[in-house]
């Protein structure tokens, strides 16, 4: 089971049922600075959808696709961070996540994503990680900048959002590459 405790503030834990009601709570809560950029909020309408959205990622855990883990900060419920579309035939693997407003701007989700890198290079054994943000979500596409990921290129199109489509970022980063 996936725990990891980042310092004295920041913990990691795999996502499980038991947190459905605290995770959907905090996204209820966000849902105008999380919509922008994720289209499932609109969709997201009770503590059944967040379940859903639990039990799909803990398929994914068991059929070694990926997962996800809630952060907790302070005590706390902050966010989630996950490992999606994990691509064998060259090793790789995409990162997503996302804050509650409240705890946006502490760094947060940097250290989340140092420690997810780590583990898909040094525990999955993979060798490449890509997070894409659209084009104009600065905060997001900041996350991989500073931890030094390339950034690769413009998909076209690349979100469809719920104004419409919008580009995507794409940033990646390489085993060798990772300090
Ligand atoms: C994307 C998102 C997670 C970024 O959150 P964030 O708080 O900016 O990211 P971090 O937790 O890494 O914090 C970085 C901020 O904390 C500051 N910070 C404070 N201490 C820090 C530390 N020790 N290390 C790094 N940054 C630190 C940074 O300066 C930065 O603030 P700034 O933007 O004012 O310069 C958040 O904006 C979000 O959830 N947005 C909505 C959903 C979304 O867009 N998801 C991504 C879809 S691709």
């Amino acid at each position: 089971m996936f725990k990891h405790i980042i310092d004295n503030d920041i913990e990691l834990r795999l996502v499980n049922v038991q947190y459905a009601e605290e995770i959907f709570k905090s996204i209820d809560s966000s849902r105008k600075h999380l919509r922008k950029y994720l289209p499932w909020v609109d969709t997201t309408k009770s503590a059944i959808d967040t379940r859903a959205f639990i039990d799909n990622s803990k398929r994914q855990y068991a059929e070694n696709k990926g997962f996800d883990a809630g952060i907790w900060y302070k005590g706390e419920f902050a966010g989630v961070i996950g490992f999606h579309n994990i691509n064998p035939s060259i090793k790789g693997i995409s990162i997503g996540y996302w804050l509650n407003e409240r705890f946006v701007g502490k760094g947060i989700m940097t250290k989340a994503c140092r420690v997810f890198v780590d583990y898909a290079f040094n525990t999955l054994e993979l060798n490449r990680v890509e997070i894409r943000c659209a084009e104009d979500n600065f905060k997001s596409g900041a996350i991989p900048e500073r931890l030094g990921f390339t950034k690769e290129g413009i998909i076209r199109d690349g979100e469809l959002l719920c104004d419409g489509y919008v580009n995507s970022l794409v940033y990646g980063i390489l085993k060798r590459e990772w300090k």
